[in-house]
């Protein structure tokens, strides 16, 4: 049963088959997962990849990750070479994070853009995981946005951005987590390398692996081609807020203003806020104590600025350390222009 737009549906018996259908036949489908809502379709099609490409104007040497139902499935696509890979799996998946491991040749090269890993994730929303297994195919699932605007975490903001181009949105409301998983791999033995951060952390991974090293990516766009675009944007210029004096200025400079905010710096700063009432638009949303909040209202703060035409955004910026980190490197890609 359709709902809303033409291409919006609920998650039941009868259009899960049918998107089962859909991807059968090379199509794209909308599905949500915990993170964000991904594009999907058969991982080992090259025409039905080709398709995802041109749906998300993504750049070519920009691999996609491949979705499975179960542990189990990871070795029919990929191989496990090292113990610290397994050990991650059994500890993290399902849940947010992909890893990267040596494809198997049942999964083309275009899926992977060439590169001779592909990145696994075994998403946790029950929905995504049941339809998984039940379907038995490796889905290839980008975020299902337009590359470089903010990644959908709901069913509206799939529409909104490429309702038109695609047959099937499952709507499974809004996303858990609000952003995309973290992406590890092991490099050398006893090694984590984060290529891009995300809800499970540096941190994290330190105390679930701690006789391990964990790094960041010091050059992403090597390890990680989506790295290098500019990513994560809407369409308004986005500012973070560096000092008060800075803040002053950039609200001075213009009409109109979305402010995204802690709620412990509002009440520090209410004084000097209140003088620009009128241009402001303040969305305290944010509270130092819970970064999972800050995660998650983010995109969907970004496409609610996009849709009222909001040329500025400020952003306080949040901690560099745990979840503060992810969700700084998503702000912190969203302001290069
Ligand atoms: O949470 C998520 O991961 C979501 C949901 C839908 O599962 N998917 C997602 O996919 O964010 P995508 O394609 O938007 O981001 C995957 C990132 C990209 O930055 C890509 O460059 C990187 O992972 N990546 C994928 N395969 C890679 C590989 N073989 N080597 C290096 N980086 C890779
Ligand atoms: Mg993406």
């Amino acid at each position: 049963m359709k709902s809303q737009s033409s291409s919006i549906y609920s998650i039941n018996k009868k259009n899960l088959l049918y998107a089962k259908k859909l991807i059968k036949q090379w199509n794209l489908v909308a599905f949500p997962t915990e993170t964000v809502y991904g594009l999907w379709a058969d991982a080992r099609n090259p025409e039905a990849i080709k398709k995802i490409f041109i749906t998300k104007n993504r750049p070519q040497d920009n691999p996609l990750i491949v979705h499975v139902g179960k542990k189990s499935d990871i070795k029919k696509y990929a191989n496990i070479v090292d113990p610290l890979q397994k050990k991650i799996i059994e500890k993290y998946m399902p849940g947010p994070i992909t890893l990267l491991l040596p494809k198997k040749k049942n999964i083309p090269d275009i899926t992977t853009a060439g590169k001779s890993l592909v990145g696994i994730r075994i998403p946790s929303n029950t929905s995504a995981q049941q339809f998984l297994k039940t379907c038995n195919i490796p889905i290839a699932a980008p975020s299902a946005n337009i590359s470089t605007m903010p990644s959908p975490t709901s069913a509206q903001m799939v529409d909104d951005m490429i309702g038109k181009k695609i047959p099937m949105i499952l709507d499974g409301g809004n996303c858990e987590i609000g952003i995309e998983s973290t992406v590890v791999m092991v490099p050398k033995k006893n090694e984590i390398l984060i290529v891009r951060p995300g809800m499970i952390t540096k941190e994290d991974l330190l105390r679930g692996f701690p006789k391990s090293k964990v790094t960041y990516a010091k050059k992403p766009s090597e390890n990680s081609p989506g790295n290098k675009y500019k990513h994560y944007a809407p369409k308004a210029k986005v500012y973070t807020i560096k000092t008060v004096k800075t803040m002053i200025w950039i609200i001075k400079k213009h009409k109109k203003i979305w402010l995204i905010a802690t709620h412990e710096f509002l009440t520090k700063n209410k004084k000097t806020l209140t003088q620009f009432k009128d241009k402001l638009t303040i969305h305290e949303r944010w509270t130092k104590k819970n970064l999972v909040t800050c995660a998650k209202n983010l995109f969907n703060l970004y496409h609610k600025c996009d849709k009222e035409k909001l040329p500025i955004l400020l952003i306080e910026s949040l901690t560099n350390h745990w979840l503060g980190y992810a969700i700084m490197n998503r702000i912190n890609k969203s302001t290069s222009k």
